[in-house]
């Protein structure tokens, strides 16, 4: 039968791709479907290029948990999505420990992304250069990186990524920036258009798409959202998708899944400028969801059995 990546590419898109982490690698059903480039032509590491693995002191660089996927899909010939130069979360202690001045901080900011953008160069279609650093209400997020340097530490960030690696699409990635409202308009404004005023290169932004069964965007209003994007000139790619439930999944809830998964992915298919879709991983055993969300699971496309959910035979349908 047809499968994910396979269709996405039929319907003009790059990918279809998930998020993986190292210590999945070693489960041999799961393998052989992420290894399937009909079925998934992109990788994402979860974890493994995050600043508390890459620099867990200053100044001392570590790859070796994110070259694990970053070699796998070089491996495999699936693209490579680079995931995150910076971000509030899982940043090393050092960073949100020490006390900053201006001139401190950007230096080590700008090692930071120089030094890892730099050993992955030329490997990664996109990077994640600035990760989540809005609030719901469009203000900027108070972490180190705000509190001591300002809105100026995303162009610090892009710039350092421009410069170390020419070759990946520089990308914004948040979460519910995925439909109209005042987080998605200060994503337009001051991170994408401020961005391009200052002349500072960025090619995408990465809509994460956690969403929730039955409280997931409609499909026009995702598609209309994504155009406020494009018609800025970046691209826009879905990089986290998932769909979770209240637990436990029945006929009902997984129909209705399958309904949300429809409309997220038909919003890119309509959409010129969106150029693929990945899942925030794609076997439920191994999703972040139920750690995180108390009672919420099921949110990927395939059960712990390894037999699909509804919702992949969804989004099959609509490619
Ligand atoms: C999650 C990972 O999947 C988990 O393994 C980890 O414990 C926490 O982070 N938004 C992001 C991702 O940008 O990096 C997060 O990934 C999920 C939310």
């Amino acid at each position: 039968a047809a499968q994910l990546n396979e269709l996405t590419k039929k319907a003009g898109k790059l990918y279809f791709g998930t998020a993986t982490d190292n210590g999945e690698l070693s489960n041999t059903t799961y393998r052989k479907i992420l290894d399937d480039t009909n079925e998934f032509g992109q990788l994402t590491p979860a974890n493994g290029m995050k600043w508390e693995y890459v620099e867990p002191e200053l100044g001392v660089f570590n790859f070796s948990d994110g070259s694990v996927v970053a070699n796998l899909a070089t491996k495999n010939r699936q693209i490579l999505r680079c995931h995150n130069l910076v971000w509030h979360s899982q940043l090393a202690d050092w960073v949100t420990a020490d006390t900053w001045n201006k001139e401190n901080l950007t230096a080590a900011l700008i090692q930071h992304v120089t030094r890892e953008a730099s050993h992955w160069a030329g490997q990664c279609y996109a990077w994640d250069v600035v990760n989540e650093a809005l609030n719901d209400d469009g203000t900027f997020r108070n972490d180190t990186f705000y509190n001591v340097l300002g809105q100026e530490y995303i162009k610090i960030a892009f710039e350092a990524a421009a410069a170390a690696d020419p070759w990946a699409k520089l990308y914004y990635n948040d979460y519910n920036i995925e439909y109209a409202g005042p987080k998605s308009i200060a994503a337009q404004n001051n991170i994408v258009k401020y961005l391009k005023k200052s002349g500072v290169r960025i090619d995408g932004v990465g809509l994460q798409s956690h969403f929730i069964v039955g409280e997931t965007p409609s499909q026009d209003d995702q598609v209309a959202n994504m155009e406020a994007f494009t018609n800025l000139g970046v691209d826009v790619a879905i990089t986290e998708l998932d769909i979770r439930l209240d637990l436990p999944a029945n006929q009902s809830n997984l129909a209705q899944q399958s309904l949300d998964y429809q409309a997220t992915v038909g919003a890119c298919l309509q959409v010129k400028g969106c150029v693929g879709i990945t899942v925030w991983d794609f076997y439920d055993p191994f999703s972040w969801v139920p750690g995180v969300f108390t009672g919420q699971g099921a949110a990927d496309l395939w059960f712990g059995n390894f037999t699909r959910h509804p919702a992949y035979y969804g989004v099959i349908d609509v490619l």
